[in-house]
C-alpha cells in the first residue's frame, strides 16, 4: 500500500521535523509530513494545499493515524503505480473469468476502484465498493467512465457497519501493509468475510505467508554513526544553550538518548534487498488461511524460527550477519468449492528486479555478527500491535547464534532485539 519509503533516511539532524515522512510510509504519518513540513521539498510541499475532510463515519484518532492519506488521490496513485501489485490482481480476476462470471463481488476498501472495475469487467452481475473515505466520489467517476457505474454500486462507510442487501461469492481486497500485518485493516477483511460472505464463497487473496531470512547490509553501521552523531549534537547543543542562555539541558540527556536509540536503533526500515544480500534461504515463518483465521490469529504472531547461513568466507573474513529481513507473498486460489482456474501470487520477495513499494523490513542486528556456513539463528519472533496506535507493530526478536564446530552445534547466549515496524 504506501509509499515514501523510495525516499532515503536523511542524513542529518532535521529527523525531528523530518521523521515522519522517512520513517513510516505506507500510513498517514507521511501525509502528516507532507502537510505540516515547511521544509518539504516543492512536489511535496504542494499537497499543502489539498485538503481531505473527514468523514462522519470515521473516528478522529484513526482518520489521523490512517484514513486521512487514503483521501488523496496521490496516494492511491502509489499504489496504483505498483506493476508487480496491478499486475497479480489484474491477472488473479481475469486469468479466472469464471470464477467471475455471474458472480455478486465485495470489494473491502476500494479506494480509488480498480479492483471493483476490474471485477465488473470479468463478468460479475454486481460489485458492492465499500470505501471509508470521500475517495468513493473519485470512484463512482472512474467506474461510471469505465462503463461499469451500473454493476459497481460504490458506497461510503467503514466496513464493519456497513449494511449489504445480500450475500456475496466473492471478496476481494488489497489490504496488505508491510510485513503482511502493519496497518491491521485484515481485520475489516474477516469482519466482511464473516458477515457476507456466502458458505463456499471465495477470498481473493485467499492465503499469505510471512518470511524470514538472514541479510546482509551496509546500511545499520551507517544507522548507528547517525546515531553517536546525533547523540554527538545533543552534547554541543546543550552545552551552547548552557553558555548562551544559561540553562542546563543535560539532565535531559537519558531521555534524549532513549528517544534516539528508538528511532535509530530500534525503528525497523524499509528495504529494496537484491537477492545476493541474503546469507541463507528464506524460512517461512507464519501462513495463513484467510478462509479459516480468526481475527484473534491475526491480532499477534508468536513464532519460533530457524534460519540456517550459507555463508562465504572472503579471504578467511567471516560473513557479516547485518540484520533479518522480513516480507511477505499472498495467493490466490478461490475458495476449496469455487477454485481458481489459474493460481496467481504476488510476491514481496526481494528481487533483482527491484522491490514493491512494500519493499522489505529489515530488522538490523547492533553490532552485525559474523556467521560461517552452517551456523544457525534459532528463536522466536513476537509481534504485537502497537499500544498507542493499532495499526503499527511492535516486533520482539530473541535468537541464539548457533555456531559450527567439528559437526556441533554450540548456542551462543540469547540476543534480545525490540523493533517498532511504522
Ligand atoms: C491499500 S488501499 C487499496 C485501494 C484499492 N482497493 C486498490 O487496490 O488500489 C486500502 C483502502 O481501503 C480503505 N479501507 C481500509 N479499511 C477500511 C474499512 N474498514 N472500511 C472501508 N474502507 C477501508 C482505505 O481507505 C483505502 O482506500
Amino acid at each position: 500500500m504506501l509509499f515514501v519509503t523510495r525516499y532515503s533516511q536523511p542524513q542529518h539532524m532535521s529527523i525531528l521535523s523530518l521523521r515522519p515522512a522517512f520513517a513510516i510510509s505506507r500510513s498517514t504519518q507521511a501525509l502528516k509530513y507532507r502537510v505540516t513540513n515547511s521544509k518539504a521539498p516543492f512536489h511535496l510541499k504542494k499537497v499543502t494545499t489539498m485538503a481531505v475532510s473527514k468523514p462522519d463515519n470515521i473516528p478522529d484518532g484513526d482518520f489521523s493515524n490512517y484514513f486521512c492519506t487514503y483521501g488523496y488521490l496521490y496516494h492511491q496513485k502509489e499504489m496504483l503505480e505498483d506493476q508487480v501489485r496491478m499486475q497479480s490482481y489484474y491477472d488473479s480476476v481475469f486469468k479466472n473469468k469464471a470464477q467471475f462470471k455471474d458472480k455478486v463481488v465485495l470489494d473491502v476498501g476500494t479506494g480509488s476502484g480498480v479492483l471493483a472495475i476490474w471485477a465488473a469487467k470479468a463478468g460479475a452481475k454486481k460489485v458492492y465498493a465499500i470505501e471509508a473515505t470521500n475517495m468513493t466520489v473519485h470512484a463512482k467517476k472512474l467506474c461510471e467512465n469505465n462503463g461499469v457505474g451500473d454493476i459497481v454500486e460504490v458506497m461510503q462507510g467503514y466496513m464493519e457497519n456497513i449494511e449489504l442487501p445480500e450475500k456475496v461469492d466473492i471478496i476481494i481486497s488489497e489490504w496488505m501493509g508491510y510485513f503482511l500485518l502493519r496497518e491491521s485493516m485484515l481485520d475489516s477483511v474477516l469482519v466482511a468475510r464473516d458477515k457476507w460472505l456466502k458458505p463456499g464463497g471465495a477470498l481473493y487473496p485467499s492465503h499469505c505467508r510471512m518470511f524470514l531470512a538472514p541479510i546482509r547490509s551496509n546500511q545499520p553501521s551507517k544507522k548507528y554513526m547517525d546515531f553517536q552523531d546525533s547523540i554527538g549534537n545533543w552534547n554541543d547543543f546543550s552545552k551552547t544553550t548552557y553558555e548562551k542562555y544559561g540553562v542546563d539541558m543535560q539532565c535531559l540527556s537519558p531521555e534524549f538518548e532513549k528517544e534516539q536509540t528508538q528511532y535509530f536503533l530500534q525503528t525497523s526500515s524499509w528495504v529494496d534487498l537484491h537477492p545476493n544480500q541474503m546469507i541463507g534461504p528464506p524460512k517461512v515463518l507464519k501462513e495463513f488461511d484467510l478462509h479459516t483465521c480468526t481475527l484473534d490469529d491475526v491480532k499477534g504472531l508468536h513464532e519460533e524460527f530457524e534460519l540456517t547461513m550459507e555463508a562465504k568466507e572472503t579471504n578467511g573474513q567471516e560473513t557479516q550477519v547485518s540484520g533479518i529481513g522480513g516480507w511477505f507473498d499472498v495467493h490466490f486460489r478461490g475458495s476449496e468449492q469455487n477454485p481458481a482456474t489459474e493460481e496467481v501470487v504476488l510476491s514481496t520477495a526481494p528481487d533483482e528486479q527491484g522491490a514493491t513499494h512494500w519493499g522489505q523490513q529489515a530488522f538490523w542486528l547492533h553490532p552485525s555478527t559474523g556467521v560461517s556456513s552452517g551456523d544457525k539463528f534459532k528463536g522466536s519472533l513476537h509481534m504485537l500491535r502497537s499500544k498507542e496506535n493499532h495499526r503499527l507493530m511492535n516486533v520482539n526478536i530473541t535468537f541464539s547464534h548457533n555456531r559450527l564446530v567439528d559437526g556441533q552445534l554450540y548456542a551462543a547466549p540469547p540476543r534480545k532485539c525490540m523493533y517498532n515496524i511504522e
